[in-house]
């Protein structure tokens, strides 16, 4: 029977927003026709990749809001500690490592069988202060640093064996083009500019040698797609850095690019995205996004509720969710799609200034701050429901690079 085209379309529309839960389907897609689990983390197994986010596990535990914690168990497959896992969170007092809330993270994770990832071990920010004054008043001398940075390495990675899946092992080491004058990407940060980015081989060796098998990555923003491949290209400097990282026999697993957007940026398409993706793991190196929210500025309008501006900014970002999500989906040996937070009500964005002031972006996340579904989170569930072979094929598991030397 050739339906008319009308009636097809119809067909198609009804399936499709029965899938997304939003009205029942027609008749003709049987409830068994449909998956019984329409979660992201069911959707995302459909391709063997692991839906995760960031947690709060202060709002975990928060009693007065169990919606949080039911969403963090029953939409993802990973977790991510947001801070907990930091150094000045674990040992605010030299040698007191205060374990508490990333053991509880990792037990919730255990019982809602979710695998975790570490993060980080190595960044310059929050830092305990204990260590960036002791450098700063020479007290803790380049030797001394060192020895407390594998010493720190290794004392986390030994407490958390067998719990952690990835690991952030160095974090955002490497310069934006707008932050140099010259715009050329170098290294940055504390431990650069206090070690020399040999500490960056260091760290994979120490973690590699107190776990065998957690998969480690390099983790950054801004590396979603490649430029010109010049100085300035940091995507670029980074591709270079892991391969020679490789070459050198240091165990490095993967890389992790965070997607930090925001909507009133240009970004990238899909294909650029997917393109990055693929050539990284072209030098047999997992990928994983890691961080991903995309969030826009909340102008006068947009706080007044005015929804000419609040619907292209919902739009734009599921836009930028899916460009994200597809990459990942296009390259087999992404593992993984995080999400920095899933719901308005707790994200970073919010209380941190990105330039224009605290409290002037937001809307950055998956759920509104009743956790009601936004456009960017039926959007995933579409993403990881209508995609399949021969593009989409299955995640390629990554053996942890034993390394050499
Ligand atoms: O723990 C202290 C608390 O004792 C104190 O009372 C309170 C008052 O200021 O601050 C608390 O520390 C806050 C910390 O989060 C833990 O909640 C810091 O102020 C706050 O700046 C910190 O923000 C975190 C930020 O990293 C720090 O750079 C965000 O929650 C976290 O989402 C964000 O995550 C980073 C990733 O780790 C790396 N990639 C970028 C991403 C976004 O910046």
């Amino acid at each position: 029977m050739k339906l008319r085209r009308s009636t097809t379309a119809g067909i198609v529309a009804a399936a499709v927003l029965g899938l997304a839960g939003i009205v029942p389907a027609v008749a003709t897609l049987k409830p068994a026709d449909r998956p019984a689990d329409q979660s992201l983390k069911a959707l995302g197994m459909r391709h063997g990749l692991y839906i995760g986010t960031a947690v709060d596990t202060d709002a975990l535990v928060d009693e007065s809001d169990p919606t949080y914690r039911t969403k963090v168990a029953s939409e993802f497959s990973t977790v991510t500690a947001e801070n907990v896992m930091k150094w000045s969170e674990l040992e605010p007092t030299r040698g007191t490592y205060n374990w508490e809330p990333a053991d509880r993270l990792i037990a919730f994770a255990q019982k809602n069988r979710q695998q975790v990832r570490g993060h980080v071990l190595v960044w310059h920010n929050q830092l305990p202060e204990w260590l960036t004054e002791g450098v700063a008043d020479g007290s803790i001398d380049k030797e001394e640093l060192r020895a407390l940075l594998k010493n720190h390495i290794t004392n986390v990675v030994t407490h958390f064996r067998g719990k952690i899946w990835q690991w952030d092992v160095v974090n955002e080491a490497v310069t934006d083009p707008w932050a140099t004058s010259d715009g050329v990407i170098t290294y940055k940060g504390f431990w650069a500019e206090n070690l020399g980015p040999d500490y960056i081989a260091d760290a994979f060796r120490w973690a590699r040698a107190a776990d065998r098998k957690a998969l480690l990555f390099y983790n950054d923003y801004n590396i979603d797609a490649f430029g010109d491949e010049g100085p300035s290209d940091k995507t670029f400097f980074v591709y270079k850095m892991v391969k020679d990282l490789k070459a050198k026999g240091v165990p490095i697993d993967g890389v992790g690019s965070q997607g930090h957007l925001a909507t009133q940026y240009g970004n990238y398409d899909a294909l650029q995205a997917a393109a990055a993706l693929q050539r990284f793991s072209s030098l047999g190196l997992a990928t994983a996004l890691t961080e991903v929210d995309a969030r826009s500025q909340l102008t006068e309008q947009v706080k007044a509720g005015n929804s000419a501006e609040i619907n292209p900014r919902d739009q734009a970002s599921a836009y930028n969710y899916s460009v994200l999500m597809q990459a990942c989906l296009a390259d087999r040996h992404c593992l993984s799609y995080t999400v920095w937070g899933f719901t308005d009500k707790h994200s970073w964005v919010s209380y941190t200034d990105l330039g224009d002031g605290k409290g002037n972006e937001g809307m950055a996340t998956l759920l509104d701050e009743n956790y009601q579904p936004k456009k960017a989170y039926n959007t995933l569930k579409a993403d990881l429901a209508f995609a399949g072979g021969p593009l989409v094929q299955p995640r390629v598991p990554q053996r942890a690079n034993p390394g050499r030397g």
